[in-house]
C-alpha cells in the first residue's frame, strides 16, 4: 500500500515538474485504505465481505426486475458490471479499450499511463485543477475559451485565469501562446490549456502552426515547469487537408521533463453521447511506473471524494459501442455529416456581405465565431436574434457570435446566415 510520503517522494523523484505543479490538496491526496481499497483486494475470493454491495452472495446484482429489463442486452451479458459499482480508477475492460482507440504505436504511446475514467470532461479538469491549482496558480487560457474553464480553474481552486489572445485580424496566432508563457514570472510554474479542435472558435493550428507552438512549448519549459491540459473533447472533427487531426498531446508528450501534457478526451462529442458523462484522463507517465501508480493514487482519492466511483452503467456502454463491429464507420459517417455542415456554412458566409459577416478562421469542431461588425454588441445582437429572428446563438461577450453549426440542419444554414445578416444589418441601420 503507497503512503503519503512515498507517493509524494515517488512523484518528486520521477518529476520534479509535477512535484513543483502540486497544490496543497493534490499534495495531501492519496487514495485511502478503506472499503473500496479493501473491496479491490477481496475480489477474487469465495466469502467476500468486504463492500457494502447487495448481491445475490455470491458476487452477483441482486436487480430488480424493474431495472434490468430496461437495460435490453447488457443485462443478457453485462448485468453486474453495469449494476454493481465500478473501480474507482474505471471498467479495466474500458480503459485498455479506449487507450487503444487513442493511443498511436511507438514510443509515445507507451509513455503513457492508462486513461483514469471520469464523469465526463468536465470532471477530468476538474481533477487536474484539484491537483495543481491553488489561489493565485496562472493559468492560460487561449481566448475566446469554454467559459466552463473559469468555474472550474478559477471558481473552485482559486487559480488565476489570464486570458491569451490568440486571434488577431481573425487569424490564428499560435505564438501568443508561447509568448503568455514568457510573460509570466521567471521560473514559475504555470498552467496551460490547449483545447483544440477549439471551443468556441472550432480552430485546430495547421502543420507549420503546430510546429510553432510545439517547439515554442519546449524552449519555455527550459525556464519552468509547463502543465499543458490538452482538453481533446473535439478530437477527430477535422475537416481541412493539412490541419492534423492527432491530440496535440502526442507531439508533446516525452519532449521535455519540465513540459507536462495531460490528455482529457472522452465519449461525449466522440461517440455522440453527451448524457452518458464518460471522461477519460491519461498523464505522461508510462503505465504501472511509480510515478504513474502515485499520480493514479492522488486522483483516485480526489474521484473517491467528489463523485465516489465513475458511472458503471455507462462505461458498460462505451466499452459495448467499442466492440460493436461497424462503429467506426458509423464515427466516420457522422464526422462526414459534420464535415458537409462546416463546407455548407464556408459557403453561405462566403456568399454573404463581407462588411456583415466576418468569420474568425474556423476549420474543424463543431464551431464558429462571427465578428461583428463595429459598434454592434454581442448580447445585443443574440436577444435581437431570438427576439424578432426566431433564432437562437452564442454571445461571447465583445463583438463575438457562436454559431453551433454541428446542430443545425445542412439545408438550414443558408437560412442561419441570411437571418443573422438581417438582423445585422437592421441594426446597424437604426
Ligand atoms: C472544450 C470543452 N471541454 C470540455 C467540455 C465538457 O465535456 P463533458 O460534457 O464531457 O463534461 C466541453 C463541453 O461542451 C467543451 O466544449
Amino acid at each position: 500500500m503507497p503512503t503519503h510520503s512515498n507517493v509524494n517522494r515517488a512523484i518528486r523523484d520521477a518529476s520534479p515538474a509535477l512535484d513543483a505543479l502540486l497544490s496543497e490538496l493534490g499534495r495531501a491526496a492519496e487514495y485511502p485504505p478503506d472499503i473500496p481499497f479493501q473491496a479491490a483486494q477481496a475480489r477474487s475470493v469465495s466469502l467476500n465481505a468486504t463492500i457494502g454491495q447487495i448481491t445475490d452472495g455470491s458476487g452477483g446484482i441482486l436487480a430488480l426486475k424493474a431495472v434490468s429489463e430496461q437495460l435490453g442486452s447488457l443485462a443478457d451479458r453485462h448485468l453486474d458490471a453495469a449494476l454493481l459499482y465500478s473501480p474507482v480508477e474505471g471498467d479495466p475492460e474500458l480503459r485498455r479499450l479506449w487507450a487503444r482507440h487513442h493511443r498511436p504505436s511507438g514510443a509515445a504511446g507507451a509513455g503513457s499511463s492508462l486513461p483514469l475514467v471520469t464523469i465526463g470532461l468536465t470532471e477530468a479538469l476538474s481533477l487536474v485543477a484539484d491537483l495543481c491549482c491553488d489561489r493565485g496558480r496562472a493559468v492560460l487560457v487561449p481566448a475566446p475559451f469554454w467559459g466552463n474553464y473559469r468555474q472550474i480553474f478559477g471558481l473552485r481552486r482559486g487559480a488565476s485565469i489570464v486570458p491569451v489572445e490568440v486571434i488577431r485580424e481573425r487569424r490564428f496566432e499560435a505564438r501568443a501562446i508561447v509568448e503568455a508563457v514568457h510573460s509570466q514570472p521567471e521560473g514559475e510554474p504555470v498552467v496551460l490549456i490547449l483545447n483544440f479542435p477549439s471551443n468556441p472558435l472550432g480552430y485546430s493550428p495547421t502543420v507549420d502552426e503546430r510546429t510553432e507552438l510545439v517547439e515554442g512549448l519546449v524552449r519555455a519549459a527550459e525556464a519552468r515547469p509547463i502543465l499543458a491540459i490538452c482538453d481533446d473533447a473535439y478530437s477527430g472533427l477535422v475537416f481541412e487537408d493539412g490541419v492534423p487531426s492527432e491530440s496535440l498531446y502526442w507531439s508533446l508528450v516525452g519532449r521535455h521533463p519540465s513540459l507536462l501534457p495531460v490528455k482529457i478526451d472522452g465519449a461525449t462529442k466522440e461517440l455522440v453521447l453527451f448524457g452518458a458523462r464518460v471522461g477519460f484522463l491519461t498523464f505522461p507517465f508510462p503505465r504501472d511506473s511509480a510515478v504513474a501508480i502515485a499520480v493514479e493514487s492522488k486522483l483516485k482519492c480526489l474521484l473517491r471524494a467528489s463523485v465516489g466511483s465513475p458511472v458503471a452503467l455507462s462505461q458498460r456502454l462505451v466499452v459495448e459501442t467499442l466492440r460493436t463491429p461497424g462503429v467506426e464507420d458509423e464515427v466516420a459517417t457522422v464526422r462526414e455529416i459534420l464535415g458537409r455542415r462546416y463546407r455548407c456554412l464556408k459557403e453561405a458566409l462566403a456568399a454573404a456581405d463581407p462588411r456583415l459577416l466576418r468569420p474568425v478562421a474556423f476549420n474543424s469542431g463543431c464551431f464558429a465565431v462571427l465578428d461583428l461588425p463595429d459598434g454592434l454588441d454581442s448580447e445585443k445582437v443574440r436577444r435581437r436574434l431570438l427576439a424578432d429572428y426566431d433564432t437562437g446563438v452564442v454571445s461571447l461577450g465583445g463583438s463575438y457570435l457562436r454559431l453551433a453549426y454541428c446542430s443545425v440542419k445542412e439545408e438550414s444554414l443558408g437560412t442561419l446566415i441570411e437571418r443573422i445578416e438581417s438582423c445585422l444589418s437592421a441594426m446597424l441601420s437604426e
